[in-house]
């Protein structure tokens, strides 16, 4: 491994890129230091996907740079692929295959001979807990054991910098515990780690720093810590059965918000920023409520979501319109991704 170059693993200065009229990328700047994991946080169709493929080489930016562990992903793609690697929001393993044989022909296209392309897969495997299943066909591989194979398979070339997009979208609880703890262990050993996710509790856990992106732009940078400081401590939600009087229950609670409160038109959800006293905010809802004779269920305290992050720093949730698409832009859902992207592991 290469440990000369003393900069940064990632940096990016002005990245654009558009398909068409669609500004996915609309000059982002990052910087993440070696050894550190920078958490990309922002919905669906903010530019996570497109920033990892440019930094990634599976696709050319149209303006800015970008260098990974100091090479340029235009001009020295290859040095870039030789030091990456990535788990693609869609697996890019092949399911007729067994969980070994998928590992094993990645080594063999690393050429690193058989015995040690063997002897990887094994350790790999062991790794990520897939020793019982590794014989099968990974197609027959439960969802959360073909993301931990797609992403034992992006680390058969031991890369000093890896990339994973979303890696636990659309995993159970338990498999996302379990990817986070894949994670931290691989972070603890080294590794420089790019990862995107629409989870502020995701980003929370993993990243040392987070940035958030929508419609292209860097909104927000910070420890999440700072992040959520700007949302100012916890939540008030609930929800109004009787529909029409949401606007006297927000009325009612005013007096104890700290930010905008907002009202999700769809599943009549209030939720207002309450600070750092949210006991007596809660306590204090339930009797102003009261007063007002209002309803309510599901009354409680949370934490702040992406979605509180978002609404503070935007002023509009993270599911709006979409200027770009016309159409609605909805958190938790798994798009389905281009074929290049299935094909192109940036590693092989
Ligand atoms: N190959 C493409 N052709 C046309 N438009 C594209 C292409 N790839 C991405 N886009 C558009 O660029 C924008 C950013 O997409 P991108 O996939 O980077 O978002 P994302 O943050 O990864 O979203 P998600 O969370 O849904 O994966 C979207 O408006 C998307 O429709
Ligand atoms: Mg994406």
């Amino acid at each position: 491994m290469e440990q000369s170059f003393a900069g940064p693993a990632i940096l990016v200065e002005g990245l654009t890129k558009s398909f068409g009229d669609v500004h996915a990328l609309r000059g982002i700047d990052l910087s993440v230091p070696r050894g550190t994991v920078l958490g990309v946080l922002g919905p669906n169709g903010a530019g996570k996907t497109t920033a990892v493929r440019i930094l990634t080489t599976l696709l050319r930016p149209d303006g800015g740079r970008a260098l990974v562990e100091g090479h340029d992903v235009v001009r020295e793609a290859s040095a870039v692929r030789r030091s990456i690697g990535l788990a693609g929001q869609s697996a890019a393993i092949q399911i007729e295959l067994t969980g070994r044989e998928n590992l094993e022909i990645i080594g063999r296209l690393y050429h690193l001979g058989r015995a040690a392309s063997k002897a990887r897969a094994t350790e790999l495997l062991e790794q990520f807990d897939l020793t019982e299943a590794a014989d099968r066909a990974a197609k027959t591989f439960s969802g959360g054991m073909q993301r931990r194979l797609d992403l034992a398979a992006s680390l058969v070339g031991q890369p000093q910098v890896l990339f994973l997009d979303e890696p636990t979208t659309g995993l159970d609880p338990r498999s996302r515990l379990g990817m986070w703890e894949v994670i931290r262990s691989l972070v603890a050993g080294g590794t420089t780690l790019l990862l995107t996710t629409q989870y502020l509790d995701e980003a929370d856990e993993l990243a040392d720093e987070i940035v958030v992106i929508d419609h292209g732009e860097v909104i927000a940078a910070g420890t999440s810590t700072e992040l959520k400081g700007r949302v100012g401590g916890d939540v008030l939600e609930f929800t109004v059965p009787d529909r029409p009087r949401v606007g006297d229950a927000v009325a009612a609670v005013t007096k104890l918000a700290e930010g905008e409160p907002h009202i999700d038109e769809g599943t009549g959800v209030v939720s207002v920023p309450v600070g750092v006293n949210g006991s007596d905010a809660l306590i204090q809802s339930v009797r102003s409520l009261d007063e007002a004779g209002i309803e309510t269920s599901g009354l409680g305290l949370r934490r702040p979501s992406l979605d509180d992050v978002f609404l503070a720093l935007t002023g509009h949730a993270a599911e709006e319109e979409d200027a770009d698409t016309g159409g609605k832009r909805r958190r938790g859902r798994r798009k389905g991704q281009p074929e290049a992207e299935k094909a192109g592991r940036a590693s092989s």
